[in-house]
This record gives C-alpha cells, sequence and structure tokens, in this order.
C-alpha cells in the first residue's frame, strides 16, 4: 500500500518510517527544502533514538522517499496522513489550523486517485469535519473519506511506542475510511495491538483526553510531594501504595518539577479553549494548568532556599544538570529549566549548565546562562548543584569529585534520582522532591 505523509516534522517523520519499516511504500513530504535535502543525506531535523538507523535502512529497501512536491507524493497513495504542527495560537491558545487547512486544501486540489485523509496532527473536535467540507470544496471527483488517527508517542520513546501501541484509535464515519486504515494497521493488528473504531469527533477528543488526564496525574503527584513534604512522607512511597491499585496503575507518578515540552502544555491549553466554545467547564484541567505554570517557578525558588534564600543568593553559584524537559529529546519547549533558570538569575545567582543533548536551543532562551561541555565544568566552584531533568549521564556522578571541585555540598535533586541517606552520609545538604 502506497501511503504519503504531509509533514516531515516529528509526528510525521516517525510514523512515516514506521509505516516503511511495516513493509508499506511511503513518500514523506515537506515545503521546507532545507529540510528534505537534509533527509536525503541521512541527517535528521529532530534528535530522536534509533530514528535515523530505520530511516536509513528504509530509504536503502526503497521504501521511504522523500520529496517538496505534494502533488507527486500523494499521487497513488491511498492513505493521506496531515502531519503538520497544530501550534497554540498566539494570543488565546486556541490550536492554530492554519497548515492543517493549507493542505486539506493542497490535497484536495491535487488529488488523482480516490484516498483517505487522515488527520495525524493532534486537532481539536470538529476539525475533521472543517477539513471534509475544504476537500468538498476543492471540487475533487474522486471518493475521499477523512479519518482521524490520534498519535501517542512519547517524545524520546516514539519508535518503540509506534511500533508496540498500548492502542490504535481511528474515528471514521464511513466503510471506505475504516477498511483503509485497517490495511494501514494490518502488520499491527496481526500483533494484536488493539485497535479502537470510534466516530471522528469522538477520536479527536480521545487525544485530548488522554494528555489532560496524565497531566492531571503528574499535577497530582507533584502536590502530593509537596504535602510530603510537610508532613514528613515519602512521595515515592506514596506513588507505590497507591500505583499498585490498578485502578489508578503506577505509571506517571513520578514527582518532579512539573511537566513541559510540546504536548502536555499546548493541548491542556486547547483542551480548555474547546471547553469554553462549547460551554462545558473542565475545572480540573483548568486547576491543573495553573498549577503546573506556577510549579516551574516555585522549582528556581527551592533552589534559591538551598542557597539560604533570596536575599542571600545573589553573587553565588548553582550548576543545573539537564535543561530539556525530559530526557532523550533536544526538545526545550516549556521545560521547567528555563523558568528555572530565570528565578535564578533574576536573584542574581549565577547560572551554569550542561545538557546532552539540548544546549544549542537552551542558549537563545537563557543568554545569562554560561553552557558547559561536561556537567563537571558546570559544578566547578558551584555554590549549588541542580538536577533538572533526568539524564542517565546524572545518575552516576562521581560525587567524590563532585564535593573536591564544587564550592558547596548543596544538591537539589528535582528529579529524585538519588538516595536521600546515602547522599548525606556522602556529606552533602541534599533535598529533592516530596522526600525528606
Ligand atoms: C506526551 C504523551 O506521553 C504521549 O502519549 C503523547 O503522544 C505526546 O505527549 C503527544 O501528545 O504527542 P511527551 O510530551 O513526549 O509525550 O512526554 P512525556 O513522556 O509524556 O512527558 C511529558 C512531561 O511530563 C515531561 O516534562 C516529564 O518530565 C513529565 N512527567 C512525566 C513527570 O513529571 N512525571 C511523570 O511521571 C511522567
Amino acid at each position: 500500500m502506497k501511503i504519503a505523509m504531509v509533514g516531515s516534522g516529528y509526528v510525521g517523520l516517525v510514523s512515516g518510517a514506521c509505516f516503511a519499516d511495516f513493509g508499506h511504500d511511503v513518500v514523506c513530504i515537506d515545503k521546507d527544502q532545507s529540510k528534505i535535502d537534509r533527509l536525503h543525506e541521512g541527517v535528521m531535523p529532530i534528535y530522536e533514538p534509533g530514528l535515523d538507523k530505520l530511516v536509513e535502512s528504509n530509504v536503502a529497501a526503497g521504501r521511504l522517499s522523500f520529496t517538496t512536491d505534494l502533488a507527486e507524493g500523494i499521487k497513488d497513495a491511498s492513505a493521506i496522513f496531515i502531519a503538520v504542527g497544530t501550534p497554540s495560537r498566539r494570543g488565546d491558545g486556541h490550536a492554530d489550523l492554519t497548515f492543517v487547512y493549507q493542505v486539506a486544501k493542497e490535497v484536495g486540489e491535487s488529488l488523482s486517485n480516490d484516498a483517505v485523509v487522515v488527520t495525524k496532527s493532534t486537532v481539536p473536535v470538529g476539525t475533521g469535519d472543517e477539513v471534509e467540507r475544504i476537500l468538498a470544496d476543492s471540487g475533487t471527483s474522486h471518493k475521499v473519506s477523512v479519518v482521524s488517527n490520534p498519535e501517542f508517542l512519547r517524545e524520546g520513546a516514539a519508535i518503540g511506542d509506534f511500533k508496540r501501541p498500548d492502542r490504535i484509535v481511528i474515528g471514521a464515519e464511513d466503510d471506505f475510511g475504516r477498511d483503509v486504515m485497517r490495511e494501514v494497521y494490518r502488520p499491527l493488528f496481526l500483533n494484536e495491538s488493539p485497535i479502537l473504531f470510534v466516530n471522528r469527533r469522538t477520536s479527536e477528543l480521545i487525544k485530548y483526553a488522554a494528555n489532560a488526564f496524565l497531566a492531571t496525574k503528574i499535577t497530582f503527584i507533584n502536590e502530593m510531594a509537596d504535602l510530603c513534604e510537610r508532613v514528613g512522607a515519602n512521595v515515592q512511597d506514596v506513588s507505590r501504595g497507591i500505583g499498585m491499585d490498578n485502578r489508578i496503575g503506577s505509571k506517571f507518578l513520578h514527582a518532579g518539577p512539573g511537566y513541559g515540552g510540546s504536548c502536555f502544555p499546548k493541548d491542556t491549553l486547547a483542551l480548555l479553549k474547546t471547553s469554553e466554545d462549547y460551554d462545558s467547564p473542565t475545572r480540573i484541567v483548568e486547576a491543573v494548568v495553573k498549577v503546573n505554570d506556577t510549579r516551574k517557578r516555585a522549582m528556581g525558588r527551592k533552589v534559591l532556599d538551598a542557597l539560604g534564600g533570596a536575599d542571600n543568593a545573589r553573587g553565588k553559584k548553582a550548576a543545573l544538570l539537564g535543561l530539556t524537559f525530559k530526557p532523550n529529546t533536544d526538545d526545550m519547549r516549556d521545560s521547567p529549566a528555563i523558568a528555572i533558570a530565570q528565578t535564578l538569575t533574576d536573584a542574581g545567582v549565577e547560572v551554569a549548565a550542561y545538557d546532552p543533548e539540548g544546549m544549542e536551543i537552551a542558549a537563545p532562551l537563557m543568554p545569562e546562562v554560561k553552557m558547559c561541555s561536561d556537567p563537571y565544568e558546570a559544578i566547578n566552584d558551584a555554590d549549588a548543584v541542580a538536577i533538572v531533568t533526568e539524564w542517565d549521564a546524572f545518575r552516576a556522578l562521581d560525587l567524590n569529585r563532585v564535593k573536591e571541585i564544587a564550592k558547596g555540598h548543596i544538591m537539589v535533586d528535582l528529579r529524585n534520582i538519588y538516595n536521600p541517606d546515602d547522599m548525606r552520609d556522602a556529606g552533602f545538604e541534599y533535598s529533592s522532591i516530596g522526600r525528606v
């Protein structure tokens, strides 16, 4: 089966490469010429473990190709995926659908065979209806069905998530759409991955409901962590204690500095806008967004407290280990590190940082922070060390060396990767999240 993937960003490229690996003939389309040129040279536009190898082997096998020419790319494709960005619209937080609608229009004008048009981009409820209208208005004489098929890929684990999904959600309104999608996902069907067929609006909402629920789970445990600190309890044990209840589940109960990334912040906001538009408040999600926003700066204040309070911190030095919103990505979008660095520099603290992948993107976002070439350069002479992102590289720091080169022995572990007793025995003034 031929599949066209319009948009060769994170979602489009991972999905395209994985579909090709299943044996489909995939063309990835993007109007950014330099991105396509680089892909032809084997250079990935994003950092995602395993993606370069997957692309290389499927290009070599002749199943994966790249083009800027949409009309040529979608020719003979049975399924045309729209996987372009839907950023938060400046000013009001609605998902910006300009790119999705532009692609729909171009697809309608260029279509040369019957096809299913699939929205993979995260789009608000009702977007599929509008895509259908745009395609109808384009005057195409070919049979078209518009389907919603949201993605549930985590950055850093996207290929595994695509190939071994918990479930595949397909929102279709007719048999043509359902039959083509069954064929697209046949390799996973045979693996017994559950495929959920629902109507299109339900599918669109499932995506937002899933991300909002996960964001809620994280925010809930973060607030429990704050309470643990006050009452002398241990949040990791609380997570274990509640997570063993199958109705709650153990995942996404790691307390930390607040969620970031390209999905949860944007999607929770967009869900609030949909709720407003339909006059159906989602107050829990409203609270989650507010609590998470204030948490990021509060984490900066936690580091300031460890330095003796905002009044005593001026002129002191802090080392930030990790800047990206989570490990195994170079993504800095809405990363707590941005607010933490800002809170520290606002208080006159000198900040040095190290991140294995994120520094190039982070540097312009935090111009006052000195970027270092390894963790120890950042730690050198620091009064306090803060672990902001749980990269594996920080899990086994040479603690003797840290004590030798740092000025103070303060460590603020915002990801709970060290054991409090071990750290105190090792001579650190150690604080973490939700543990005393
Ligand atoms: C998220 C979802 O997990 C995916 O299922 C979804 O497809 C994706 O958004 C999307 O909509 O495209 P992602 O943003 O890559 O994936 O990252 P997550 O692994 O979900 O982490 C998000 C944030 O939550 C990170 O800042 C992470 O540090 C934080 N987090 C996660 C916690 O603080 N605690 C946890 O227990 C889990």
